[in-house]
């Protein structure tokens, strides 16, 4: 009976009939919705005649085919955006499939037939698939995190597998979390740029510090340089002392203490008393110097500006101490004591020569006080003498 009525509405629509999409709604397969709907219809994917207004339409001799499983559906997505000459005409890549193989959810799934993993619709949906640049993406640059957190952060879902579930609550807490999710800022990774988007797997441990060094390049090159560069396996490159997702903004305290941020500081790995502590503590000691010279040049520089001076050139004196210091921060990745040292003497020169500029002028104002009390006073003197003699002079007169 359904059948029957569904049979005359399709024959009163004018539009091209599409059986599919008159008993199945299709709303998630609108054309302003999928990037998909432009281009084909729903037997592209799952076979059978739309033309056939009853069940039938999904008759296995009209090539319907059932989807039973995640592979299933990487081998459809597969079949057009792994075939060159489907996705020439539209400049596309052809490599997702063979790079997702690739992936520790590809392999799950094609070694392991494990049906959790992550596969193409997980990661683009089914039906409302739309390109990376649209907002409403799942996989727009400001939409990932979410959709790796989906099953990443749920404890339940992913509690057969032996790894934590806390990435995402770390990652948004982070430093790179902040400022990709927060600020809209796209230099800051989202997962993919430390995973790989369709290779996703964690980074082998001797490459953390090339996928960190991508961005921090001058870091990386450092910490090449450093003992520990030596003993990566050991201590996971960057993550040994800044972990992983929560990444925070490190401070002073990562070089004399056990943990900084996520990651840990000098204590966290060597022994009190031991030549890496000492280390630590010589590299902290420096930079709190340079820093509170640069501090108390600027506060001689403000001096100087409430005293009316010009300060321009020790404004541009300041920004090169300032720049030495925040150099050290990067040269400190050498564990150089030598190297560290020359940029945070570097900067307790600039500040030294600040101070020297200012104290010269402070000198000059405090001269040109003592002139002017003098003036003051000789010119009051004067008044007075000359007041006495008019007086003197007048009384003569009489
Ligand atoms: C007359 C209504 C009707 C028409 C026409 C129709 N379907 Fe269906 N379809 C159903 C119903 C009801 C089910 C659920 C029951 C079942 O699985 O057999 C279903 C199930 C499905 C499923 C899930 C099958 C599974 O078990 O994996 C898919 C996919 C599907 N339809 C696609 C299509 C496509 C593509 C077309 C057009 C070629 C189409 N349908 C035409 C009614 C219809
Ligand atoms: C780009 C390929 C593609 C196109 C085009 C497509 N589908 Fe699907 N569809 C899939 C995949 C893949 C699944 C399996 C999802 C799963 O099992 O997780 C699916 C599942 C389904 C299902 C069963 C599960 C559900 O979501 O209810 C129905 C019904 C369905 N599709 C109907 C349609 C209709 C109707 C159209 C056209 C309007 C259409 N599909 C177009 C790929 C496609
Ligand atoms: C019948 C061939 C075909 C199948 C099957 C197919 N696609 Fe596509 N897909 C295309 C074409 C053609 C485009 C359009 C490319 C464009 O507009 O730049 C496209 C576009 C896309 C885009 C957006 C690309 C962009 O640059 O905007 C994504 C994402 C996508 N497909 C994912 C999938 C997934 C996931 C599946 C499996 C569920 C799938 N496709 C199945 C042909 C197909
Ligand atoms: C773990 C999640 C994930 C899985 C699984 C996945 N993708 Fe993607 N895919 C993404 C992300 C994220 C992007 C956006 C990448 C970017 O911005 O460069 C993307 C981009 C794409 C694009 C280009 C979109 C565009 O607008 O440029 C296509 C096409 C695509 N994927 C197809 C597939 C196919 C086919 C599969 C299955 C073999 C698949 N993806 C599996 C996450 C995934
Ligand atoms: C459908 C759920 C799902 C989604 C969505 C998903 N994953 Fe996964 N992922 C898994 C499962 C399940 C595993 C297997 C756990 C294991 O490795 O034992 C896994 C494994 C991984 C691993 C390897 C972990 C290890 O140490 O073995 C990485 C890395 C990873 N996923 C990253 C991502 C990223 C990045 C995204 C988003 C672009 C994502 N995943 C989206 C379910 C998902
Ligand atoms: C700044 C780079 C970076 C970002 C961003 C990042 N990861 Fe990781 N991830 C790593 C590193 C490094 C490892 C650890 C590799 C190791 O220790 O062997 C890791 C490990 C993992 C693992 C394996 C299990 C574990 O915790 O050790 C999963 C799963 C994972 N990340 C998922 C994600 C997800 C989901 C996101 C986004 C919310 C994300 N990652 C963002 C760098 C990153
Ligand atoms: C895609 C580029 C990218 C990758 C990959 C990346 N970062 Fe970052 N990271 C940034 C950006 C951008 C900032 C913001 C600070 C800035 O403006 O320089 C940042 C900030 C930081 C900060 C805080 C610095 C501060 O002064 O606030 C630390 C520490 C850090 N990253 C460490 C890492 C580590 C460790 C890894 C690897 C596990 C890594 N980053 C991977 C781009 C990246
Ligand atoms: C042995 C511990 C250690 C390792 C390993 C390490 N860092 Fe650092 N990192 C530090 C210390 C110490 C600082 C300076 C913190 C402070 O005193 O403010 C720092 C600061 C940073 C900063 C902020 C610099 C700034 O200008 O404020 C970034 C970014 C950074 N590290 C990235 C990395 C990257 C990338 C790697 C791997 C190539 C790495 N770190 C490896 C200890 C380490
Ligand atoms: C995540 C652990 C970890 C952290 C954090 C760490 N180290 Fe190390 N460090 C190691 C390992 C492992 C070695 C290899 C030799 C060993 O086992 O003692 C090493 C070696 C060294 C060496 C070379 C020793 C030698 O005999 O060649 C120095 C110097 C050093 N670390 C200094 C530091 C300083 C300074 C810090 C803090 C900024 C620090 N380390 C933080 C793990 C760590």
């Amino acid at each position: 009976m359904i059948e029957w009525m569904m049979a005359l509405v399709l024959i009163a629509s004018p539009s091209p009939v599409n059986s599919c999409r008159t008993c199945h709604g299709g709303e998630s397969y609108l054309d302003a919705k999928s990037v998909h709907a432009k281009l084909f219809g729903c037997t592209e994917c799952h076979g059978g005649d739309s033309s056939i207004l009853t069940r039938k339409a999904m008759s296995p001799a009209k090539g319907f085919k059932k989807i039973r499983n995640k592979k299933d559906i990487a081998y459809l997505c597969a079949r057009c955006h792994s075939d060159v000459e489907k996705m020439l005409p539209y400049g596309e890549f052809i490599d997702e499939f063979r790079i997702y193989k690739t992936s520790k959810h590809g392999v799950l799934l094609f070694r392991k037939n494990d049906q959790k993993v992550a596969v193409c619709t997980d990661c683009h949906n089914v039906h409302d698939i739309k390109g990376a640049d649209d907002p409403s993406s799942s996989v727009y640059p400001f939409n990932v995190p979410n959709t790796c957190g989906k099953c990443h952060s749920d404890a339940e879902y992913m509690k057969e597998y032996k790894i934590p579930t806390d990435q995402f609550e770390g990652y948004i807490q982070s430093e790179h979390g902040i400022l990709r999710m927060q600020k809209k800022d796209l230099r800051a990774p989202g997962c993919p740029e430390c995973h790989g988007v369709h290779g996703a797997r964690p980074p082998a441990v001797k490459e953390i510090h090339e996928v960190c060094g991508r961005c921090h390049k001058a870091q990386d090159e450092y910490f090449k340089q450093s003992p520990h560069a030596n003993f990566s396996e050991a201590l996971k490159g960057c993550e040994g002392c800044h972990g992983n997702h929560k990444i925070v903004k490190p401070d002073h305290n990562i070089l004399v203490s056990e943990v900084a941020g996520e990651g840990k500081g000098c204590l966290g790995c060597h022994s009190p008393e031991s030549k890496e502590e000492k280390l630590g503590k010589e590299l902290r000691d420096m930079l709190v110097k340079a820093e509170q010279v640069v501090g108390l040049a600027l506060n001689n520089i403000e001096r100087a500006r409430s005293k009316g001076f010009e300060v321009d050139e020790e404004m541009v004196k300041l920004k090169e101490a300032r720049g030495f210091v925040v150099e050290a921060l990067t040269v400190i990745h050498s564990l150089n004591r030598e190297l560290v040292w020359e940029y945070t003497q570097d900067a307790v020169v600039a500040a030294e020569d600040i101070n020297d500029l200012v104290k010269a002028k402070l000198i000059e104002w405090r001269d040109r006080r003592v002139m002017f009390v003098f003036n003051i006073f000789v010119f009051a003197v004067s008044a007075v003498l000359l007041f006495i003699r008019r007086r003197r002079r007048i009384r003569e007169e009489v």
